[in-house]
């Protein structure tokens, strides 16, 4: 499935988005970047799923690289919160 159909729905709007799992943040960056009047909280641990373990990705600096990609984009949209 697309997103298009849903966030089409909230061109223009001051959409307040809710991500769980945002990982490095790219689909947080495309949302920001898609609909420029919403904002968004993303939750995560930062501690990577279990997929991640099982093949052994790196998950040590997660937060860094979200903070790292969310920023050039606009930080002021967002919500980080680190956790369940
Ligand atoms: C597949 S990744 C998400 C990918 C991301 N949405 C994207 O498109 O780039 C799953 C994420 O969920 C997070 N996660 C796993 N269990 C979680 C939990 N119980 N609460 C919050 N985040 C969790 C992991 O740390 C990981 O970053």
């Amino acid at each position: 499935m697309t997103w298009e159909p849903i966030l089409s729905g909230l061109e223009g709007r001051r959409a307040r988005l809710l991500e769980i799992g945002s990982y490095e943040g790219l689909s947080a960056c495309f949302m920001l970047w898609r609909l420029p009047d919403a904002s968004v909280t993303c939750v995560d641990t930062f501690a990577g799923s279990l997929d991640h373990h099982a093949t052994r990705l790196d998950v040590r600096d997660l937060e860094a690289r979200f903070d790292a990609n969310i920023a050039p984009v606009d930080s002021n949209r967002v919500r980080k919160c680190v956790g369940d």
